[in-house]
């Protein structure tokens, strides 16, 4: 009897202690996040946060851009969000997007880690580095683009050539309703192929067909709400099945194929003959090889990599395929671009970066693509290094830096029709005129390393396929403009017909 009173009371204390112990817990964890969240004096203002899960519910909804919007046009063009990991501050208008990249540069040179991105890459490479690292591997890879492109084959020669074959296989379609996708992916990321594993592939050969299945599902899953949660506790997240997990997976099997392709360049690799960015990459590691600080190792050679294939290939491939949407939804900007082109190139000869200068039409046409299709439209995330003030605002350090492109591309005080696609946004009696609210490839330092061979095959591809085609919705269809979620911004698969000039 005493023995069992004595069992119930101990058994009761222990209740008791564990609810001690669970409310004290939850107590701290709530004050550990009141601490964590604290606005800062003159912080930028923005919408009330939740505990733990900050604003996250207000994006969940369908339409996160509504949402935003409404919070611009109430806290101004400066707003905090907190997406529960870190504070975010998301600046909308030029003057100060300008002025967050040249003056004051310096203090957001870096990339927030987030769990899910440094789960894959672990702050290797090339978009997700920061530091002494991203330097090293950004002058790298510039110097190497460079060099490829001097080689025997010119880059442009590369585009070209590239250009012709895109053109034979859309011929194959005969005109008949198809879906653009795979193909113009395969064309662009030849490319970016051609200059870091130093070969092209085939438009049927089905390995490459299902790599570039993989990259597309890998950054469509990427936008995911579950990426989103797993960023926010990911040692929960971890543990439970969910989209996340696919996208964890999909991105180690795209390394694994690149090591893979590293091994076989290892295997017939001659140090005085490099062929692409991979071998020019291991002449780098032996050099280091005896310094502990270097960058110039396997990992960062696999996610370097892996960054330019990515970032070289979806949004490059994704412009294009706006490119011909437009085109086929507006049949007469489509014949003035190839009245332009039978003047300036005529019909056989192939279309090259020197015909740009004598093309503003086109030229026009290729921009306004960019700013409608908007393919990166709040920019690549930047962390701010140390407290910063913008606009009298107080940035602290280790806040999220976001630039709204859209902000910029879509104002209704620098585009005659903002809505509305319309090459004479870039045009000015007949010549083509650069537009300072037009950054799709964002400023400064950290801008996009692409640039240049990103205008260069959007002007050639397009130049070309246009010259030989026209581009027309299927019979009795209406060709959507509208988007799918997910960064970059593409459009809704659909098919094309691509109708034979000649
Ligand atoms: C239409 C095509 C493209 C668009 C719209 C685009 C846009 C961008 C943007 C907005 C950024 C972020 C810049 C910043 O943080 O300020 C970026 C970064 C980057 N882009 Fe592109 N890009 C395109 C094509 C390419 C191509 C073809 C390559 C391949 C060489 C490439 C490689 C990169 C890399 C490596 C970065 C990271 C740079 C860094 O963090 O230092 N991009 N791009
Ligand atoms: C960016 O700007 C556009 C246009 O002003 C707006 O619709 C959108 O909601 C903004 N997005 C963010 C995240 O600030």
């Amino acid at each position: 009897m005493i023995a069992a009173a004595g069992s119930l009371v101990a058994a009761i204390w222990a209740a008791l202690h564990l609810q001690t112990l669970l409310l004290a817990v939850v107590t701290f964890l709530f004050l550990a996040d009141y601490f964590k969240s604290r606005r800062p004096k003159n912080y930028p203002p923005g919408p009330q946060r939740l505990p733990f899960i900050g604003n996250i519910l207000h994006f969940n909804k369908k339409q996160p851009h509504l949402v935003v919007q409404q919070l611009v046009k109430k806290y101004g063009n400066v707003i905090s969000l907190d997406f529960g990991v870190k504070f975010s501050v998301i600046v909308s208008t030029l003057p100060l997007i300008k002025e967050a990249f040249t003056q004051l540069e310096e203090n957001f040179m870096s990339r927030p880690i987030l769990p899910f991105q440094n789960f894959v890459f672990n702050e290797n490479g090339l978009i997700f580095s920061s530091g002494q690292t991203w330097k090293e591997q950004r002058r790298f890879a510039l110097m190497t683009l460079r060099n490829f492109g001097l080689g025997k084959k010119s880059l442009e020669q590369r585009i070209q050539e590239e250009a012709q074959h895109l053109v034979e296989v859309i011929k194959e379609e005969k005109g008949q309703p198809f879906n653009p996708h795979f193909k113009i992916n395969n064309a662009v990321s030849n490319i970016i192929c051609s200059i870091t594993f130093g070969e092209r592939f085939e438009y049927h050969d089905s390995q490459f067909q299902e790599l570039l299945r993989l990259l597309d599902k890998a950054v469509i899953l990427s936008s995911s709400k579950m990426v989103r949660f797993y960023n926010i506790f990911p040692w929960i997240m971890k543990h439970l099945p969910g989209s996340h997990q696919t996208a964890l997976a999909t991105w180690r099997q795209l390394k694994s194929y690149i090591s893979d392709v590293v091994e076989n360049h290892r295997r017939d690799w001659n140090p005085d003959e490099p062929r692409d960015f991979i071998d020019a990459f291991l002449t780098e590691i032996t050099k280091h090889s005896d310094k502990t600080t270097t960058s110039f190792n396997e990992e960062n050679l696999i996610c370097s990599t892996l960054d330019l294939f990515f970032a070289g290939t979806e949004t490059t491939s994704t412009t294009m395929r706006w490119a011909l949407l437009y085109m086929a939804v507006y049949p007469e900007i489509q014949e003035k671009v190839q009245a332009e082109i039978d003047r300036v190139i005529g019909q056989e000869k192939q279309p090259s970066l020197t015909d740009r200068d004598s093309m503003p039409y086109t030229n026009a046409v290729v921009h306004e693509v960019q700013r409608m299709a908007n393919v990166v439209p709040l920019n690549v995330p930047r962390e701010v290094t140390v407290d910063t003030t913008l606009a009298g605002f107080h940035l602290p350090k280790g806040s999220i830096l976001q630039t709204n492109l859209t902000a910029l591309h879509m104002d209704p005080n620098e585009w005659a029709t903002p809505d509305v696609f319309n090459p004479e946004h870039f045009l000015e009696n007949g010549e083509f005129k650069k537009r300072e609210s037009f950054l799709p490839f964002s400023m400064g330092k950290r801008a996009c390393l692409g640039e240049q061979l990103a205008r260069s095959e959007l002007f050639i591809f397009f130049t070309s396929l246009v010259q030989k085609f026209t581009f027309k919705p299927p019979v009795n269809e209406k060709l959507s403009l509208n988007s799918r979620i997910g960064v970059p911004i593409s459009p809704v698969s659909h098919h094309l017909c691509a109708v034979p000039r000649l």
